[in-house]
């Protein structure tokens, strides 16, 4: 399906941006006409994005950035406003998977790794973001949240505890600037094929199997399925909806 947006002008940011959804998202910024700011933690294959979407006569800056550390965190949004003069969109999506082990097993350092990738993280991107777009009285964020956001599940309780709580920071900050023209929204993909589900499946093969039981389309969804969201929720013909989590999910919460 050939769904057209129309970002020209706009600047969006990308965290994440090397794989997976952060990749689709960061092309589909670029072809909408928005100047994009991919970052990764990941060096040189953000770099080789950037190079990619300038090649393709778009207008991309690439910034390392690892996004549990909130100076990193600062210093990507201040490149971003430094270069384009202001920031319209940003998609918070670099999130990592734990160790998976039943929770009286998991380790704290494990959970400190997830927590401040998966949830410190997109607080530090939303804090340095809405800072900027305070001033300039608009923006619109998406956060990666996921169905893990939205139940539980076995084995990967600092994951699903992360994603819970990116839902909560979500509707805090939607509610703190709806009436500032900011609108604050999450993501919950099913399961994608991307880099981190190819691993889960080799992985983790069982648990995933029950996990597709549950996802009655009967597929994984496409990376690009979830951009076409996210770029939604960034449009104005979205303009109604902030503070909300939007499953996009082959039905696996209808269970
Ligand atoms: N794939 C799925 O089925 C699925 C489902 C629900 C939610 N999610 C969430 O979607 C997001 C993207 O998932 P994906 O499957 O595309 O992942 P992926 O592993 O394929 O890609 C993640 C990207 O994030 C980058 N990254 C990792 N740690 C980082 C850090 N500390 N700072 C900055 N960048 C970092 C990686 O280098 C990589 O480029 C994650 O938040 C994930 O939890 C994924």
């Amino acid at each position: 399906m050939n769904v057209t947006y129309d970002f020209t002008g706009q600047v969006a940011l990308v965290t994440g941006a090397s794989a997976g959804m952060g990749l689709a998202a960061s092309k589909a910024f670029a072809k909408a006409g928005a100047a994009v700011v991919v970052s990764d933690v990941d060096a040189d294959s953000v770099q080789r994005l950037a190079d990619e979407l300038t090649a393709d006569g778009h207008e991309a800056l690439a910034v390392v950035c690892d996004v549990a550390d909130d100076a990193q965190v600062e210093a990507l949004v201040k490149q971003a406003v430094e270069k384009y003069g202001k920031l319209d969109m940003a998609y918070n999506n670099a999130g990592v998977q734990p160790i998976p082990a039943e929770m009286a097993d998991q380790s704290l350092d494990d959970y400190e790794r997830v927590m401040g990738i998966n949830l410190r993280g997109v607080w530090s991107c939303m804090r340095h973001e809405l800072a900027q777009m305070r001033t300039q009285g608009s923006g619109a964020i998406v956060n990666c949240s996921s169905v893990g956001g939205l139940v539980g599940g076995k084995a990967l309780g600092a994951y699903y505890g992360s994603k819970h709580g990116v839902i909560g920071l979500t509707k805090s900050a939607a509610m703190d600037y709806a009436a500032q023209g900011i609108r604050i929204n999450a993501v919950c993909p099913g399961a994608i094929k991307t880099p981190m589900v190819a691993k889960m499946l080799e992985e983790q093969k069982d648990a995933m199997d029950e996990f597709l039981k549950l996802q009655a389309i009967g597929r994984l969804g496409t990376t690009d399925e979830i951009a076409n969201s996210v770029l939604w929720l960034c449009s104005d013909a979205a303009s109604f909806v902030t503070g909300a989590s939007l499953a996009v999910d082959g039905c696996f919460t209808a269970n």
